[in-house]
């Protein structure tokens, strides 16, 4: 029967997955002359230094909104179709006027003419200041700038191209001349595909008769004291390329300084491993040295009343406060560990390449549907562990609670979003998308979790739960529950402390986020070390006769959490601008912090409910 939903449940993500993945793989060939279209995608904010006194905006606009005056298509903009996952991590992909042909160069081409009123100038003008992006695609690829690591001195691509720029003199242009350089390979005789495109915008102020000539005219500047009108153009040129289609991205997936990283986290893994030899190490003698200890001299009262961990074996097993709520929180924690593994492997083969834009959020939203079986059957386990009566309450909070906090957040953002007239606020349709998904899909194949869970037999304690409770000794500070997360979280944190940098930057800037491979390594080394953390502090806490570890365990598996948000918060390089920017970043922080904590929460948990029936099954009780 498990293996049966199991292979159903594979073959749901399969299907699922490939029906949003194909589209967009297979190259396009063009013949000389055939038009090729550019399409804009949403602009947006990127990161400023500290050093620079301009906000940085956590937001981004429609490409056509309103107050940016950018040259529309003769019938109007046409939206085009998109995954659901990119539509909710931002995308928003409109035609554009321009008007490119294969193989065909030509310079000066005028759009259109637009004209700024003061309003609309000192939107812009701050636009420029903050660094917002144009993020144009031209055959999938996103137009880029050629760019220069000085570190590693090699060229590579950078996707986006920034609004304007401001000057020596503090005074910012527009962009309104757009050189793009298509280049094509020539795959068989007389057809063509687009392997790499890059622009060089410039600011041009362009009078009566457009000229495109930056060497002999001023750049643009929006006066915002009177009404200018701007003239924007473009040039193509096509210029022969080596790069195959195959590789075309490589150029794209640029790593900054990939040496640094490796060398911290291949320092810090080894560092790791040794610890948690040596920690399973004296962990594993200590407890071999008790359990044959207290099962040699099992007669001698007297002696066992001195010891350790033994003494709270009738309690061990007796049920938390709350059973509910902790057993739906590891529930939900497991439901997102299985959805993180199972992303990082499918990135991890290739299955998610960039080219297959939201392709990546698109799995997750799908695969943290399906997995909903798996939370609710853990969750519903659990509960009946510990020994709830409950189980129809369970059931319902199962697929819910965690959810629904989550799309509450969602809808509450949204509000702050519509309020900043940004693109990110995400439409109705789409919303009722996501809410029919979780009905359809995620809620149905919880309840079968549930109802599985339920049919199994309960897990057989190795000892039995006395009557009374025994009375828990006075404890050292530095066993109370806050202080032994503040201890446990900085270990898994060192190991995902590198990661959040790529995780915030691709989150909140619109990066390609493709190091899976990293990604997996540093999520392997977190949950070792919250599994390690939890026992160890979970072993001394039983040794201290406290017996309430089943949300200690909890709670200390998800220390990290705490580090995660105060990192996130006090140690983020830019000044906010606006109150939706800080609303988005301590809300999304909070998200993240919260999530992972769960998901080490849930492993800490796990692994100290494996470890105390293990080795309270192997003392022998009368
Ligand atoms: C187009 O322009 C590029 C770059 O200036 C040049 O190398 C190429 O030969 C031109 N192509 C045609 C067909 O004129």
């Amino acid at each position: 029967m498990k293996t049966c939903v199991l292979s159903l449940l594979l073959l749901l993500t399969a299907s699922f997955t490939s029906a949003f993945y194909l589209p967009g793989v297979a190259p396009t060939s063009y013949k000389a002359g055939d038009t090729i279209p550019l399409l804009v995608n949403h602009i947006t904010p990127s990161m400023k230094k500290e050093d620079t006194d301009s906000k940085t905006y956590l937001y981004s606009y429609d490409y056509y909104f309103r107050r940016f005056h950018f040259c529309q298509p003769v019938d109007g903009p046409e939206k085009q179709s998109e995954s659901l996952g990119s539509i909710i991590f931002g995308d928003r992909i409109f035609n554009s006027p321009f008007n490119i042909k294969m193989l065909e160069n030509s310079t000066c081409n005028q759009l259109c003419s637009a004209s700024y009123t003061k309003t609309d100038a000192v939107f812009v003008n701050r636009n420029i200041r903050a660094g917002f992006m144009h993020n144009w695609l031209i055959d999938g690829l996103p137009v880029a700038k050629d760019t220069m690591d000085m570190k590693t001195q090699t060229s590579f691509y950078s996707s986006g191209f920034n609004l304007g720029y401001v000057d020596e003199d503090n005074v910012p242009h527009l962009y309104n001349h757009y050189t793009l350089i298509i280049e094509y390979h020539e795959r068989v005789e007389g057809t063509f595909r687009v392997v790499g495109v890059t622009v060089n915008p410039e600011s041009i102020n362009h009078g009566e008769n457009p000229s495109c000539d930056s060497e002999t005219t001023e750049p643009v500047n929006l006066d915002q004291t009177k009404e200018s009108v701007v003239t924007f153009t473009y040039s193509v040129y096509f210029v022969p390329s080596n790069t195959v289609w195959a590789t075309r991205w490589d150029k794209y997936l640029h790593v900054y300084d990939p040496k640094i990283q490796w060398f911290s986290l291949v320092n810090f893994s080894i560092i790791v491993i040794f610890l948690s030899i040596m920690m399973s190490h004296i962990l594993v003698r200590t407890l071999k040295n008790d359990i044959k200890k207290y099962n040699e001299i099992n007669l001698d009262d007297d002696v066992i009343d001195e010891m350790g961990w033994k003494l709270v074996y009738g309690d061990v097993f007796r049920p938390p406060k709350n059973p509910m709520i902790l057993s739906v929180l590891v529930g939900s924690g497991f439901q997102l560990l299985v959805m993180a593994i199972t992303t990082c492997g499918f990135a991890l083969f290739g299955l998610l390449s960039p080219s297959n834009r939201g392709s990546l959020s698109t799995v997750m939203l799908i695969l943290y549907a399906v997995y909903g079986s798996v939370g609710s059957f853990v969750s519903a386990y659990i509960y009946k562990f510990f020994q709830g009566e409950d189980f129809k309450t369970n059931m319902f909070l199962s697929p819910i609670l965690v959810p629904g906090c989550l799309f509450t957040l969602f809808i509450f953002f949204n509000f702050f979003l519509i309020y900043a007239n940004s693109s990110g606020a995400v439409p109705v349709g789409t919303m009722f998308a996501i809410v029919l998904i979780w009905f359809v899909i995620s809620v149905p194949l919880s309840c079968i979790g549930s109802l599985l869970a339920y049919k199994r037999p309960t897990l057989t304690l190795p000892v039995k739960v006395n009557q009374i409770p025994r009375q828990i000794p006075p404890q050292p500070w530095y066993l109370k529950t806050q202080y032994m997360c503040l201890i446990a979280g900085i270990f898994p944190f060192g190991a995902i402390a590198i990661e959040m940098y790529f995780i915030y930057n691709s989150l909140w800037f619109n990066r390609i986020y493709y190091m899976f491979g990293f990604l997996f390594f540093c999520l392997v080394l977190m949950l070792i070390t919250t599994l390690l953390v939890s026992l160890l502090l979970i072993y001394y806490t039983l040794c201290n006769e406290n017996y309430k570890w089943q949300w200690k365990s909890f709670f200390v598996g998800g220390g990290v959490s705490i580090y995660i948000f105060m990192h996130s918060i006090f140690l983020s390089k830019f000044k906010l601008g606006g109150l939706t920017s800080v609303v988005l970043y301590v809300g999304y922080s909070l998200i993240i912090s919260c999530g992972i904590g769960m998901l080490c929460g849930t492993v800490g948990f796990l692994g100290v409910l494996f470890f105390v029936l293990n080795i309270y099954g192997q003392i022998k009780v009368d």
